[in-house]
C-alpha cells in the first residue's frame, strides 16, 4: 500500500494520515514530524532544518530525500506507507520515482482540497502538546482545559511556523513548489482529488471509500 497525501499546509494531511495509518496498519511517514523531532533533539539535520522551517521555507531537497530513503528502509514499511508532506517539489517527486523500484511506484496520490480562508483558520488555531505531540485546534478540536493536553496534561504550544507571517510564506511556497505536483501525478493517472472540508470523520470515510473504489483496500 503506497499512498501519497498531497495538499496545502493545513489541509489535514497529518490528521487523515494518522487515521488511515491506524485503520490500514501501515506507517505514516510525515517529513514535517521527522524534521520537528530532529529539531527538538538538536541533531545536525535538525539544526540545518530549523532555519528554513521557522520562516515557512522548504528544507533543501537533498536533506529531505535522504531522510525519507532512510525511513523507508525500516521494517515497518515492508507492507507500504502513507506519505504525508513528501514529495513537495518536482525534484522530490523525481527522487521518489528513483528511490522506489518501478514495480513499487505509488498507487495513488490524493490531493486534499481546502479553501485558503479555512486553511488560515486551521493553522492559526492549531495547538500541539509539547510532551506527546497530540494536536488540537482552539475552535474545531479544543482541549477540555485551555492550554493543557487531555491525554498527558502536557502544555500546549503554537508552532513557530503557525504564526501569521510564516503561514503566508508556507502558502506561497505551496503554490509555487508543491501545487505543480498535482499535474505530475495527473499525467501518470495516479491523482485523485477530495474536498477535505467538514467533519474529520466524514473526510476519513471519503478517503476509505476512494481506496476501496480504486481497489487499494478491500471493503472494511
Ligand atoms: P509539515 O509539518 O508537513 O507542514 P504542512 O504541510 O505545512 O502541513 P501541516 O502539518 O501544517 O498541515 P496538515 O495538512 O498536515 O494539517 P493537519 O492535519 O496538521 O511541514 C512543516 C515544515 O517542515 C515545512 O514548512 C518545511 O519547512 C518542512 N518540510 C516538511 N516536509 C518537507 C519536504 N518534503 N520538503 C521540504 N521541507 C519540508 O491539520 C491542521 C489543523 O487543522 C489542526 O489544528 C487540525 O486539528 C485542524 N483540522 C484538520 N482537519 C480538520 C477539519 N476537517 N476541520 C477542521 N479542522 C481540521
Amino acid at each position: 500500500m503506497r499512498i501519497i497525501l498531497l495538499g496545502p499546509p493545513g489541509a489535514g494531511k497529518g490528521t487523515q494520515a494518522k487515521l488511515l495509518s491506524r485503520k490500514l496498519g501501515v506507517p505514516q511517514i510525515s517529513t514535517g514530524d521527522i524534521l520537528r523531532i530532529a529539531v527538538k533533539a538538536r541533531t545536525e539535520l535538525g539544526r540545518a532544518a530549523k532555519v528554513f522551517m521557522d520562516r515557512g521555507a522548504l528544507v533543501p531537497d537533498e536533506l529531505v530525500v535522504q531522510m525519507v530513503k532512510d525511513r523507508m528502509q525500516l521494517q515497518d514499511c515492508a507492507n507500504g506507507y502513507i506519505l504525508d508532506g513528501f514529495p513537495r517539489t518536482m525534484t522530490q517527486a523525481h527522487s521518489l520515482v528513483q528511490i522506489l523500484a518501478p514495480a513499487a511506484l505509488p498507487q495513488i496520490a490524493i490531493d486534499l482540497e481546502v479553501a485558503e480562508d479555512e486553511l488560515i483558520l486551521r493553522l492559526s488555531g492549531r495547538r500541539v502538546c509539547q510532551d506527546c505531540g497530540f494536536m488540537y485546534h482552539i475552535e474545531f478540536a479544543p482541549p477540555s482545559q485551555p492550554g493543557t493536553c487531555d491525554r498527558c496534561q502536557g502544555g500546549l504550544f503554537q508552532r513557530d511556523d503557525d504564526k501569521d507571517d510564516a503561514i503566508r510564506e508556507r502558502l506561497k511556497v505551496y503554490r509555487k513548489e508543491t501545487k505543480p505536483l498535482t499535474d505530475f501525478y495527473q499525467k501518470k493517472g495516479l491523482l485523485r482529488v477530495i474536498t477535505a472540508e467538514g467533519n474529520v470523520e466524514d473526510i476519513h470515510d471519503q478517503l476509505r471509500k476512494l481506496l476501496v473504489k480504486e481497489g487499494i483496500i478491500g471493503q472494511a
